[in-house]
């Protein structure tokens, strides 16, 4: 039987690794491409989703880790460090642990969802809260890296994107052929730079350096025919690509995405303008909209971050903007269980309280209407 064996050994010969190379793995990627049923009627589009909260700490940043996470081994690093809203310190800190690596995560204090602060805490990471945002801890850990003996995990770090890229992989594996479209949040700006980068290494034929002592350099053939239009979403309180410079004070309900001066800028616009795409905003009620759409719609149970692909799609939809009878892939980076607190709302804000019953047949019975 068939067991997925983690990205960088299903993607070896498209990533910097070799055959000495320590892989660190959690069986991270292989995750599922949904059939999103009413966004397909909706639209008249084959919707797809890409559902990365399925991977084994709960969002697509293990893609990324497990190749920042070898590289730091391979490197011979002691002690990593990242900044984060929350999954990439939940991700770091799960995969130091597998690699035997201290970690210390900086985070903005009162600003990450409790699921992925615990998992930091239960992984053994050193976590700091920081006083300020994303955008303040992120400064201090390239700082830190730099004069210190400690190799920094964020997407900054070119091994990150390259284990980030393998989604699109996965996704022309699975469809026979790139998108039409790709939809995908954006906060820090790392992930849609990873998705076009791998989209273009799979359309084209591919030149791959050698990398340590026993690998020679590959030239890979093309697996897919064209690219996608890239289409990425910010939230409106934190949208420097639509506002065209940084924001100092981001803010949104998302706190994933709560990032006002992504690091990866200009490869971000490259993937916009080289696709013909666009990154535009949504508002946090259309955030909160597109996740109740994708848990009570489709059976998909996301984090408020990870529905603004959605939350854009449903956006340009309603404004005519959605072509039908296309392919169109929506990303949804992290799974609901990190930011549960956002299901037990209605649409107009209220507190859901379970229906109490006592512990008779019966009564359930009429409580059901089945009496
Ligand atoms: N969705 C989720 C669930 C995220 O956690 C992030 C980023 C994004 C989308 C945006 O991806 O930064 O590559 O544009 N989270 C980072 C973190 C910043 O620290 O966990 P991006």
């Amino acid at each position: 039987a068939h067991q997925w064996r983690g990205v960088i050994r299903e993607y070896a010969d498209r990533l910097p690794v070799s055959e000495s190379t320590r892989v660190i793995t959690l069986g991270e990627g292989g995750t599922p491409l949904v059939h999103a049923q009413k966004l397909s009627e909706l639209t008249g589009s084959e919707v797809f989703l890409k559902v990365e909260g399925m991977n084994p700490t709960g969002s697509f940043k293990d893609r990324g880790m497990t190749m920042a996470m070898t590289a730091a081994v391979e490197a011979g690093a002691k002690a990593v460090v990242c900044a984060s809203t929350g999954n990439t310190s939940a991700s770091a800190a799960a995969y130091a642990t597998a690699a035997g690596l201290t970690c210390a995560v900086l985070v903005p204090e009162g600003k990450i969802a409790l699921g992925k602060l615990s998992q930091a805490i239960a992984h053994g990471a050193t976590l700091l809260q920081v006083d300020g945002n994303f955008d303040d801890c992120l400064e201090i850990a390239r700082k830190l890296a730099d004069s210190y003996p400690v190799f920094l995990v964020n997407s900054v770090n070119p091994a990150r994107i390259e284990g980030q890229k393998t989604a699109s992989f996965e996704i022309v594996d699975a469809l026979g052929d790139a998108p039409d479209i790709h939809v995908l949040p954006v906060g820090n700006a790392g992930n849609i730079s990873a998705y076009w980068k791998g989209y273009k290494e799979y359309a084209a034929e591919t030149e791959y350096p050698a990398h340590g002592g026993d690998a020679e350099p590959r030239t890979l053939a093309a697996v897919a025919t064209k690219l996608p239009v890239m289409w990425g979403f910010q939230a409106a309180g934190a949208a420097p690509f639509v506002a065209g410079h940084p924001i100092t004070h981001p803010e949104t309900i998302a706190t994933a995405i709560r990032i006002g001066n992504p690091a990866s800028w200009e490869t971000a616009v490259a993937a916009r303008d080289e696709s013909g795409g666009l990154i535009d905003s949504v508002t946090d009620e259309e955030i909160l909209a597109a996740h109740r759409w994708l848990s009570s719609k489709e059976g998909v149970f996301v984090e408020p971050g990870s529905a603004a692909s959605v939350a854009g799609l449903l956006k340009k939809h309603a404004a005519g903007e959605v072509p039908s009878g296309k392919t169109i892939v929506c990303t949804v980076t992290g799974h609901g269980l990190k930011d549960p607190q956002w299901a037990l709302r209605t649409a107009d804000g209220a507190e859901v309280e379970p229906v109490k019953v006592s512990n008779d047949v019966v009564t359930v019975a009429a409580e059901l209407g089945l009496e």
